[in-house]
């Protein structure tokens, strides 16, 4: 299954793709992730991400879109893979048109007033990439492996208000885009039920 999630930075992305690759064994994808392994390495793309990305805004296109193309050509993508937060722009959805064909766009979809509070509680672990919201902890290490949760840096108040700001501009029109291919779910529900709906969608397929 070739898949695409969108959403709201906070909406859910991450949280329902590592349930959704797991439960249909294809890689998960996510040019957010890529991005941040390559700035904690210290790389030449790391450090050109880094200040678009502590800004609240994309990464240019080429450079994401090269970053994309490289990931899937690997032997892991030939029976599908979940894309998270990439295209994030028209000019990456007619990129990605060139190189593959989706089966399916899940859309999370989150009211905005919910985004915010769910980004800036967000702390995430910098050893197995678990990802929890401080209401569902009870310290400050990972309740997975123990290491010290962090907050990302990208995570404060005035970032993500313009990364709010970037995807009703550039990245909802997406939505459009993609047209009769788009499954929207209520992504306010918790993770669980959000994830039934999404298992929902792509078991009709
Ligand atoms: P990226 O890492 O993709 O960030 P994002 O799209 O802003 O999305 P987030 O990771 O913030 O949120 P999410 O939807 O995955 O939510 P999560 O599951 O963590 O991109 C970061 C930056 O990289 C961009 O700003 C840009 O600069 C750059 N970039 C990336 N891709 C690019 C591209 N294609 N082109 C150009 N630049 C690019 O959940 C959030 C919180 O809510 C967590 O605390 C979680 O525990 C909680 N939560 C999740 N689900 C629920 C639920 N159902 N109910 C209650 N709480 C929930």
């Amino acid at each position: 299954m070739k898949l695409l999630i969108l959403g709201a930075p906070g909406a859910g992305k991450g949280t329902q793709a590592v349930r959704i690759c797991e439960r249909y064994a294809i890689p998960h994808i996510s040019t957010g992730d890529m991005f941040r392994e390559n700035i904690s390495k210290g790389t030449p793309l790391g450090k050109l991400a880094k200040s678009y990305i502590d800004a609240g805004k994309l990464v240019p296109d080429e450079v994401t879109l090269g970053m994309v193309k490289d990931r899937l050509s690997r032997p892991d993508c030939e029976n599908g893979f979940l894309l998270d937060g990439f295209p994030r722009t028209l000019a990456q959805a007619d990129g990605l048109k060139e190189l593959t064909a989706l089966d399916c766009v899940l859309n999370v979809d989150v009211d905005e007033a919910s985004l915010l509070s769910r980004i800036t509680r967000r702390r995430v672990c910098p050893k197995c990439a678990g990802t929890y919201h401080v209401s569902t902890l009870a310290g400050d290490t990972c309740p997975a492996c123990g290491e010290k949760l962090a907050q990302r840096a990208d995570d404060t108040e005035e970032t993500v208000k313009a990364r709010l700001d970037v995807y009703n501009a550039q990245t909802k029109p997406l939505i459009a885009y993609y047209g009769e291919q788009v499954k929207t779910v209520d992504g306010n529900l918790p993770p669980e039920k959000v994830f039934e709906a999404i298992q929902a969608v792509l078991e009709a397929l």
